[in-house]
């Protein structure tokens, strides 16, 4: 467990952020920033919560973010601007250019990275975290004084506090500690998964490649010049033991354009895992003083690489609520907060949903619907408004 400086749990603080993820530790350093007061409850250690592999590609607003709260530094120096990406389809190469279409990059840099220098900020700066804190529970959440309950090495504790973020993930407890009478809930799951593997191999190619391919959906991705991020579309149930390195590594090449596939460097994986795709949103994104942040709100699958972005894009709007708030004036932000957000959130749920249907290959996609997903990509390599709209998209709206 890791608390403040004086080593014990405080039994007040101003926000109680439930969750150590990119949404939580954000806004806890944004706070601190701002003189306002967190403590953060997180249920895993601090060394899980650094191995999970997940994003790797920052929209500008987010990289801005990490700027302004004094964390960009590593990612300026070790992360790689990508002024476009490439899509591939019909033996093909598109290649859209950001800085062509609207001015802005993209930043690969790896959650993992992101979550390291978020920890290190806060830990220098005496913001107390608690790792490993279990039955979290929420109570008196639509007074002037709610509290947070939970226990650590068998010992429980009560924070007071003025307001609660909800930074928990897609299972964490805060959603559910909404009345279902006034939640809201939007899903849709993708009957296929995502395989991916990380290996320490130089990438494929210098920008992102998203392959379109009748054996199905393929994404080269990359954290630096010697490790590489790859993933193949796969059966549901599939596991993760029905695929070797080799049968990786053989399916991955088969859906690249050759002249990709000849360039391809293999190598021992060294992780490997199968994430299944979902669009989920839970409406409204408050009750009471619960606020929602990040995927606690809304699921959206990893093909327009929107998850980390929107919680990050949350966190904007939640902090500037907190912030008046707190400062005794007025709570417009906060009363806002759900509507602004979700606003932002629902496009990115539409994009991702957009570039899922266009880029996979469905169990019953017929004749038809593949010469429409064809059409489509076609339409986009002949058309400047369209990749200025892809363009748009993927670098991020503005907040
Ligand atoms: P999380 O990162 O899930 O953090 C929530 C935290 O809350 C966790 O640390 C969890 O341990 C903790 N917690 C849960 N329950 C409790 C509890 N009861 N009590 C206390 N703590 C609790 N996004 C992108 O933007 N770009 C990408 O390229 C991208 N690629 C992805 C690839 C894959 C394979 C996957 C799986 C995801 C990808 N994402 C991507 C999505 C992105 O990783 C998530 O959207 C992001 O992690 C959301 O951050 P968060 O802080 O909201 O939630
Ligand atoms: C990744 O590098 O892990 C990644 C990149 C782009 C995506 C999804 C994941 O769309």
């Amino acid at each position: 467990m890791t608390t403040g400086s004086d080593g014990l749990v405080p039994r007040r603080t101003q926000v109680v952020i439930i969750g150590g993820g990119p949404a939580g530790l954000l806004l806890a350093r944004k706070l601190q920033l701002a003189g306002k007061e967190s403590i953060i409850l997180e249920r895993q250690t601090r060394e899980y919560v650094l191995a999970r592999i997940r994003a790797g590609v920052l929209e500008w607003g987010s990289v801005e973010q990490l700027r302004e709260a004094g964390v960009g530094g590593r990612m300026d120096l070790e992360g790689f601007p990508h002024e476009g990406v490439g899509l591939s389809f019909s033996g093909r190469h598109l290649r859209i250019d950001f800085q062509e279409n609207v001015g802005r990059n993209v930043m690969i840099y790896g959650q993992t990275e992101v979550t390291k220098d978020l920890y290190a900020a806060l830990d220098e700066a005496g913001v107390p975290i608690v790792h490993e804190a279990t039955d979290v529970m929420l109570h008196d959440l639509t007074t002037g004084s709610p509290s947070v309950t939970f226990s650590v090495d068998g010992v429980e504790h009560r924070i007071e506090c003025e307001y609660v973020a909800g930074c928990d993930g897609s299972h964490g407890v805060s959603r559910s500690a909404m009345p279902a009478s006034i939640l809201r809930e939007y899903e849709r799951v993708y009957p296929f998964g995502w395989l991916g593997i990380l290996s320490e191999t130089p990438p494929v190619d210098d920008e992102l490649i998203y392959a379109h391919h009748e054996r199905g959906f393929a994404l080269c991705s990359m954290r630096h010049s010697m490790l590489s991020r790859y993933y193949v579309q796969c059966p549901l149930d599939d596991d993760v033991s029905d695929w070797s390195d080799d049968r990786f590594w053989d399916e991955l090449s088969s859906r690249l354009p050759p002249d990709a596939a000849s360039r391809l460097v293999t190598g021992p994986s060294i992780e490997k895992s199968i994430a299944p795709l979902r669009s989920f949103v839970a409406e409204p994104l408050q009750h009471g003083r619960l606020f929602l942040a990040g995927d606690s709100g809304h699921i959206v699958p990893p093909t327009g690489a929107k998850g980390l972005n929107l919680a990050f894009s949350d966190v904007h709007y939640l902090f500037e609520g907190l912030v008046d708030a707190l400062a005794g004036g007025s709570t417009t932000g906060l009363d806002t907060y759900s509507d602004r957000a979700l606003r932002r959130v629902w496009q990115a749920v539409r994009f991702s949903w957009w570039m899922t249907t266009l880029m996979h290959r469905f169990p019953d996609t017929g004749d038809f619907d593949r010469r429409i997903q064809e059409a489509e990509l076609d339409h986009l390599s002949m058309s400047d408004a369209a990749q200025s709209v892809f363009a748009e998209n993927y670098t991020g709206l503005p907040y």
